[in-house]
């Protein structure tokens, strides 16, 4: 019989010495709030959740209705258990404390409770990328400072994909699995075991709409996958893929290799990039590192960042080894 992602988690958990049941836990309480983002999702318009909820997020940027309803699905999924001490979301200007009434754990959830949300009222896929972290020793009602650890300290990442099935990918930082869920039996099965990235690959994936903002290192990179084996820049043609989903562009990456990029620009001055560091950019560098990638910021790895605030946005460039490392060789001035 194929093992079922609670299974998987018990069994990878045993291997842990003084492992205490409460990661399992909370990630149990994380899977059940991504099967019930799941159903909303699928049932769409039938159940009233699309369009516009008009109010705007911290970020400026206006709130859809599932990203005011998957939110809160996933506080309510999580809160109760006893495994964390505080969570962080980018839909919510603040930390969210555990209330009162439920016993606090040593865990700290982040979550985007629904990436790629302009999809959403198209009909193409989304999904949700999740970050655990341990709260700091000691400390029993955490504040936001005790959210800004860099990426490397990731107990774990995840991100469930609502795509023509639903998938649940997640690492523990002993490499990456897949899990598909089962809607007949409600549970997700472990189909995509050590997922890896290839390190060469010909497809690239960046909202060439910003061209103009980018700086010259990028200009450079996606000008010769253009012009492919035509201007003798490189050996080989590419193609191009554009989601406007980062986990949906994530697991095509998982899954045939490519590179992804979110580059810094000069769009807005004020912000250093559009993905976020703590909600997309850390969890899903773990995830890629862990699955043979690379993921930089074209200056230097997402993963080491030191964040400095909650909502902080940074440059993204990840995916297949090669490919990310001949981008952050043109940062450097080198030319390979
Ligand atoms: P979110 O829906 O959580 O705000 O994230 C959207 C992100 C990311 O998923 C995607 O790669 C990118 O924004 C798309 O941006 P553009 O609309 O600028 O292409
Ligand atoms: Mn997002
Ligand atoms: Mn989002």
């Amino acid at each position: 019989m194929s093992k079922n992602l609670v299974q998987f988690i018990i069994e990878e958990q045993r291997h842990i010495p003084g492992a205490s049941g409460n990661f399992t836990g909370l990630l149990s309480d994380v899977i059940t709030a991504c099967k019930i983002i799941a159903h909303d999702v699928h049932k769409g318009a039938l159940i009233g959740v699309l369009g516009s909820a008009g109010s705007e997020n911290i970020q400026g940027e206006t709130q859809k209705k599932l990203d005011v309803i998957t939110n809160e699905i996933f506080i309510r999924s999580t809160e109760w258990g006893g495994h964390l001490a505080a969570m962080a979301s980018e839909e919510m200007e603040d930390i969210y404390p555990i209330p009162g009434q439920y016993p606090k754990g040593k865990y700290l959830l982040v979550f985007d409770p629904l990436d790629g949300s302009s999809n959403i009222d198209v009909n193409i896929s989304v999904g949700t990328i999740f970050s655990i972290l341990r709260a700091p020793e000691g400390i029993a009602n955490p504040t936001a400072t005790d959210f800004l650890q860099p990426g490397t300290k990731q107990v774990c990442a995840g991100y469930a994909l609502y795509g023509p099935s639903t998938m649940l990918v997640l690492t523990t930082g002993n490499g990456v699995n897949g899990f598909t869920l089962d809607s007949d039996i409600g549970e997700f099965i472990l189909t995509h075991p050590d997922m890896c990235i290839p390190p060469d690959t010909q497809e690239f994936a960046i909202n060439t709409s910003n061209q103009r903002f980018w700086e010259e290192p990028v200009q450079r990179y996606v000008e010769e996958c253009v012009q492919g084996k035509s201007s003798g820049g490189r050996e080989k043609n590419f193609n191009m893929r554009w989601v406007a989903s980062m986990v949906a562009e994530v697991h095509r990456i998982l899954t045939r290799g490519g590179i992804f990029m979110y580059p810094k620009d000069t769009k807005d001055p004020a912000k250093a990039g559009k993905l976020r560091l703590m909600y997309e950019a850390n969890p899903m560098s773990f995830i890629v590192e862990q699955a043979g990638g690379a993921a930089s910021t074209g200056r230097e790895r997402i993963l080491d960042i030191q964040p400095s605030n909650l909502h902080q946005r940074v440059p993204v460039i990840l995916g297949s080894k090669n490919e990310v490392e001949r981008v952050i060789s043109y940062h450097q001035g080198a030319y390979v």
